[in-house]
């Protein structure tokens, strides 16, 4: 493990590192007389410290394999709280092959969501039903139809709507499921929703079912207010559906540069468990005032996550595990394309809520633009050019980059 740590103050970095090291494995506070000399081995080596740099290594017996909760429980537990250490950050962990083995890791991955989808190199371009709480089912099923048909490949629940009495789930799932059919029977493309599942475990793992059993290929979860227990069981049922996980919460953990845990540890533990599709943040940020046409600023990557290529981790040779598709979501819209494909490929998954229902021609003149941002990546134009034979993507340049 790779931690940040700051001591507190009159205590040495090296003794501060030292106590992580006892807390977070067979240690505590004080030397107590039921230590035996067999356990030494297990104790864990602080094997480097320079600075707030601190790298730790634990003997792998002492973790159980195939149990998340319980690693996590040591490497990132009590320790947080410890009063040798003032802030504490679990920037990154290296998992032993054995653990690795351990863990199922996604069942699709990238090239399996392809397949789904029945696209095979341009990146996917979904949409997030908004308003994000509030609509009733049958108004919830008709803006995913009319992003389908504008052209969204992927239409998903918000990370806050389950199952509540104005939209229940599995009414909701039925609905628009249904206009998912209509909208592959008119377009003769392939679509999905994903619906989100996030509840009680027992329950999430019940609507899971019912998702699949109503002729659902994806689920969605909130991977960090659901929990990682929740996420193993979901991907150990192993239904035949995707799974998208939704980040939301992930900044009480990853925002302070100090303490917390970093998205990189989160996206290797998500993949490790198996989610197949991970929000990762969006890199080119929320256009507040943008006042200049985004394709013509150099964006300061705002995500250290992407920035320090954090992404990667999601797609690198991992003992067999397949990689996960990354989902960029948050703040986008159809002019942040070109560069978004700039930095991290082909292989993402774009989503845009308020960047196609916020369209001045509505949601299927939205969804519409979207893709037409998409083409025009794909055919090497630049937006702006494109847009002046593709009315949609004209508007949204216009609405959303307008000075
Ligand atoms: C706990 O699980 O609550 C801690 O391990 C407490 O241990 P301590 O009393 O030795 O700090
Ligand atoms: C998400 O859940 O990813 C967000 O709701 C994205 O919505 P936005 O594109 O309107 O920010
Ligand atoms: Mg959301």
């Amino acid at each position: 493990c790779d931690f940040y740590m700051e001591p507190e103050r009159g205590i040495t970095p090296k003794r501060a590192a030292e106590y992580t090291a006892a807390e977070s494995s067979t240690g505590t506070w004080t030397d107590v007389h039921t230590s035996k000399p067999y356990m030494r081995k297990l104790s864990a080596k602080v094997f480097h410290v320079k600075g707030t740099d601190v790298k730790i290594a634990y003997p792998q017996e002492l973790f159980e394999p195939g149990n998340m909760p319980q690693i996590l429980s040591s490497i990132a537990g009590n320790i947080y709280g410890m009063k040798a250490v003032r802030n504490l950050r679990l920037e990154d962990i290296r998992f032993t092959k054995k653990l690795i083995r351990s863990f199922r890791g996604p069942k699709y991955g990238i090239k399996g969501v392809r397949k789904v989808l029945g696209v095979k190199n341009r990146p996917l371009v979904g949409t997030i039903v908004k308003p994000k709480i509030g609509l009733r089912t049958s108004d919830h099923a008709r803006v995913a139809y009319e992003a389908w048909r504008g052209g969204c490949d992927i239409v998903k629940d918000d990370e806050n709507l389950t199952s509540q009495a104005f939209n229940p789930f599995e009414k909701r799932v039925k609905q628009t499921l249904k206009m998912r059919d209509r909208a592959e029977r008119e377009t003769g493309e392939r679509k999905v929703y994903m619906p989100n599942v996030t509840a009680e475990t027992q329950e999430m793992l019940r609507r899971a079912k019912f998702v699949k059993k109503s002729g659902g290929r994806y689920v969605m979860i909130d991977i960090i207010t659901c929990g990682w227990s929740a996420v193993q069981s979901l991907r150990n049922m192993d239904l035949d559906v995707v799974i998208h996980a939704h980040r939301a919460m992930h900044g009480a953990l990853t925002r302070n540069k100090k303490h917390g845990i970093t998205m990189l540890a989160i996206a290797k533990i998500a993949r490790l468990i198996g989610v197949d599709q991970l929000h990762i943040g969006t890199a080119v940020g929320k256009m507040e005032g943008g006042p200049r046409e985004v394709e013509e600023i150099e964006h300061e990557i705002e995500d250290s996550f992407i920035r320090g290529n954090g992404i990667d981790i999601l797609t690198q040779k991992w003992y067999g595990k397949r990689p996960v598709f990354a989902v960029c979501s948050g703040g986008l819209q159809p002019g942040h394309v070109p560069r978004l494909v700039k930095l991290l490929g082909k292989d993402i998954i774009i989503q845009m809520g308020g960047g196609i229902h916020g369209h001045p021609g509505g949601t299927r003149a939205g969804a519409t633009a979207a893709r037409q941002a998409v083409e025009a990546v794909m055919k090497g134009a630049p937006a702006k050019q494109y847009a002046k034979t593709h009315r949609e993507l004209e508007q949204a340049l216009a609405f959303w980059n307008r000075k």
